[in-house]
């Protein structure tokens, strides 16, 4: 049987791909005629300007409202958290407990406590922090000031922690009864923690249980104050240098040797009752040595 198709040659169908591009007949060109192709186009172009500007508009937006020197959602943490060093934990709570007779059992405090230390080494901090602060007055910088467009940040030594820097006892007290534990407040970007423009706060340490077992309470920098110059914090990338202020406390143990011990920070915007948050403005743990 013969093919009903019938076959068209190549000379045909160039000819028909001719007329398709140019079509005399009725002068169209791809199809069209050459004004609906002007219309096409612009068409197309205005359709490509307006995609253009709106994606434009909301990047800009975007970016308008980013302070990329501060996360956009702050407002979930109020008040900041306190923690103690050496942090070893016991069941529920912080429990520091050593034995002096023990090199073993003792050595691991003042270990934990001059890993956490580090960044606070004199020459480092004299190094990176270089700026002569106003001691007792909030450091509020509107300007990057500082190298690499970021803002000073004021330095705090391991020495400004005295008797419990570590420094001229290396074991922090723990071959005795007279340990050292290290209080650090968490940092809140933007967050003044007092509404007096030159009262700091400080730690107030109080005994919970075992009244008897403390003989005294010693606070390094004098008072437990944290001062004003370490606020506000304006976060990583504006001040990569910051670190925490720091209060060291030295507990003398007698008798039993064992106290269930509150650390707070005071300030009137730092609370510290919080149902959900044990460990909000305030610290509680356990001391205790052995022999
Ligand atoms: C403290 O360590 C010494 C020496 O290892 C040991 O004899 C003593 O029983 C330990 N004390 C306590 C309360 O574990
Ligand atoms: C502090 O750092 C310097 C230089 O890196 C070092 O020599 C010194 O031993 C460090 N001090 C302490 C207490 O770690
Ligand atoms: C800070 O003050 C001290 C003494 O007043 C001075 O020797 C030092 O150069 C000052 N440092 C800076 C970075 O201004
Ligand atoms: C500034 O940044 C450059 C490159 O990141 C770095 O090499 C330099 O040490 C920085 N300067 C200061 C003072 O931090
Ligand atoms: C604990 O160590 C310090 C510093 O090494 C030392 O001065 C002190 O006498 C020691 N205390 C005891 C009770 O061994
Ligand atoms: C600080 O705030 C408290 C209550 O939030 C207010 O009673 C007090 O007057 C304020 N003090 C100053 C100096 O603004
Ligand atoms: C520390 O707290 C205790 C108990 O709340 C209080 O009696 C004492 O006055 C406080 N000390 C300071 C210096 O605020």
């Amino acid at each position: 049987m013969a093919t009903l198709k019938e076959k068209r040659t190549c000379g045909q169908r160039c000819e028909d791909f001719g007329h398709f591009v140019w079509n005399s007949d009725n002068g169209t060109f791809m199809g069209r005629t050459p004004e609906k192709w002007v219309y096409i186009s612009l068409y197309y172009v205005a359709f490509y300007v307006v995609m253009t500007a709106l994606f434009s508009l909301a990047i800009w937006t975007l970016m308008y409202t980013l302070d990329p020197y501060a996360p956009d959602y702050t407002d979930r943490l109020k008040s900041p958290g306190v923690m103690v060093w050496p942090d070893t934990y016991g069941e529920e709570i912080v429990e520091i407990k050593y034995n002096t007779s023990d090199k073993l059992s003792w050595t691991k405090m003042p270990e934990i406590l001059h890993k956490f230390l580090k960044p606070y080494n004199d020459t480092k901090q004299l190094e990176c922090n270089n700026h002569n602060c106003t001691r007792g007055k909030y450091f509020i910088q509107k300007t990057f000031s500082a190298p690499n467009h970021t803002k000073w940040a004021c330095p705090f030594t391991q020495s400004m922690l005295g008797a419990c820097s570590g420094l001229e006892d290396p074991t922090f007290g723990y071959n005795s009864s007279r340990p050292c534990v290290v209080i650090k407040m968490n940092r809140i970007i933007n967050f003044y923690p007092t509404n007096h423009t030159d009262i700091s706060p400080y730690v107030n340490c109080t005994i919970l249980e075992g009244h008897d077992n403390v003989e005294n309470i010693e606070y390094f920098p004098d008072k437990g104050i944290m001062d004003l110059s370490y606020f506000p914090y304006y976060g990583k990338l504006a001040q990569p240098t910051y670190v925490n202020p720091l209060v060291a406390v030295r507990f003398s143990l007698v008798r039993e040797k064992k106290a269930k011990l509150q650390c707070r920070v005071v300030a009137n915007k730092i609370t510290f009752e919080h149902y959900h948050d044990p460990y909000e403005g305030k610290v509680i743990f356990q001391l205790q040595s052995v022999k």
